[in-house]
């Protein structure tokens, strides 16, 4: 890839959470390394914010940022200093030239980058990951992938076509927009599978930001893959396949149709399976993550094993009845809930959150509600089994890390520094679970009062900050 002279954006990404990673690992038989005190280092780190935020929430975990860009690197040191960040570092160093200690990171992101670098960055990439990451640590790389990328290739190439050598990065990405709206409407057969395939790749860019068509479509290197050539390119260095960072991506939660079709054609292995689902899917993004080969998954899921884990709502509730509730899961599909069980956890999330609630916790509250007194003895297993089935459906995550919030409100209200400062330019702020919230004009700046100094007299804005798990006291 070569270099772009303009950032990616201050983007934080809640499936590249090591307390995300960690969740998803003990549910297929490892022991993760605790996320608390967990070493992270991110590979790629464009302006640093994703690990920013994440240093935020877990104080007592070390974080490192690399990335070959110096515009990136020097804006995530200026957050640093501005935010009084200490467990975190950043360094201007390319992938190719990185080096630690064998087994010196827990934890290993790579959001973004695999599909943008060379073939032979793709290898240092890997094999900092053999080398660096603990015997239980977990890596997640987020990649482009084919069958999907087939169609998003031609606007690529339409955008490149228009984008002027030498000029700025955000003078060729208005140069390859204003070229592709000029184009699109001149098309010679729009209702031909091409001007479909255009129509549908390339009209949503128009309006896209500079950054995100200079880095995701103008770049030199863009590498999408097949899912069984990157599982294989991880094999080489000895590392294995675990699973998707969401839950409900992977093929092993999946029911219904979807199911039937991978048992009948796919046979019993994970790779296998996991190709066929994005031949039948279109997949164009995987979230991908990895562990040493050596490390024991085990396949066969035992629901009880998330039991030491917290649950985190990510639904958004959109009606209450008494019976059913309507609900938007966290990647936006809406529908109605009203299963027993699954409506009173929701209830009990409403309740005790925005803090992860510990899975142990509903399980007296099930028992009670649900009349279950007589097979109370098997509570875990059932509770369990329900938590499983909501984060599968996207209502809530589990999570095995335990990030400090604060609501109701103190009189003096403290936000977390990075969400205070990201205020101060969008409203688009990262709470302390790693989630990024859209805040109202009122809302944002509000945010950026909250330094625990002032007395802030309760309004709807602080009781949304403080719902949506933004203060720390
Ligand atoms: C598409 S951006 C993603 C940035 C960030 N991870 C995100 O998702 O917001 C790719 C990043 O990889 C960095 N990068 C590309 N090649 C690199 C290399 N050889 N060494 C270090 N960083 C590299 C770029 O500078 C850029 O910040």
């Amino acid at each position: 890839m070569t270099e772009t002279d303009i950032a990616y954006g201050d983007l934080t990404f809640q499936d590249s959470h090591p307390g995300q990673l960690a969740a998803i690992a003990t549910l297929l038989g490892l022991t993760p390394p605790p996320v608390d005190t967990a070493r992270v280092l991110e590979l790629g780190c464009g302006t640093g914010f994703n690990i920013l935020a994440m240093s935020q929430a877990l104080p007592n975990a070390h974080f490192t940022g690399i990335d070959y860009s110096p515009v990136q690197i020097e804006r995530a040191q200026s957050a640093v200093a501005a935010i009084g960040a200490t467990n975190i570092e950043f360094l201007c160093q390319s992938i190719l030239d990185y080096s630690a200690a064998s087994g010196s990171f827990d934890y290993i992101i790579a959001h973004g980058v695999y599909s943008w670098i060379s073939a032979a960055t793709r290898d240092a990439l890997m094999a900092i990951i053999e080398r660096c990451l603990s015997p239980n640590g977990v890596a997640y790389i987020s990649y482009n992938t084919y069958p999907g990328w087939h169609s998003r290739i031609v606007a690529r190439e339409i955008f490149t076509f228009f984008a002027q050598p030498g000029a700025s990065s955000a003078e060729r990405a208005r140069q390859s927009r204003d070229g592709a709206a000029r184009l699109l409407p001149a098309i010679t057969n729009p209702d031909s599978l091409y001007g479909q395939t255009l129509q549908a790749e390339v009209a949503p860019l128009l309006n896209a930001p500079d950054y995100y068509i200079a880095h995701e479509y103008l770049v030199e290197d863009n590498f999408p893959t097949y899912f069984r050539d990157f599982a294989a390119h991880a094999g080489r260095f000895n590392l294995q396949y675990l699973a998707e960072s969401r839950l409900l991506a992977n093929s092993f939660v999946l029911g219904g149709d979807l199911r039937r079709a991978l048992d009948e054609n796919a046979g019993s292995d994970i790779l296998r399976r996991e190709q066929y689902l994005d031949f039948l899917i279109g997949c164009y993004f995987r979230q991908s993550l990895l562990c040493h080969a050596a490390a024991p998954v085990n396949r066969e899921v035992e629901p009880e094993r998330i039991l030491p884990l917290s649950v985190s709502l990510t639904a958004e509730i959109l009606e209450v009845t008494p019976d059913a509730w309507r609900i938007r899961s966290h990647i936006g599909a809406e529908f109605t809930v009203d299963d027993k069980p699954i409506v009173k956890i929701l209830e009990l999330l409403r309740q005790l959150g925005p803090a992860p609630v510990p899975a142990q916790a509903f399980i007296q509250p099930i028992i009670d509600a649900l009349g279950m007194h007589s097979v109370a003895a098997l509570g875990g297993t059932i509770i369990a089994g329900i938590l499983l089935a909501g984060w599968s459906r996207g209502l809530w995550i589990l999570r095995a890390d335990t990030p400090v919030l604060v609501n109701p409100p103190s009189p003096k209200p403290l936000a977390c520094p990075l969400a205070r400062l990201q205020a101060r330019q969008s409203n688009r702020c990262t709470n302390r679970l790693h989630r990024t919230i859209t805040l109202a004009p009122d809302e944002q700046a509000l945010l950026q009062q909250l330094d625990g100094t002032r007395e802030i007299e309760p309004s709807p804005a602080l009781a949304r900050l403080a719902a949506e798990g933004f203060l720390i006291a």
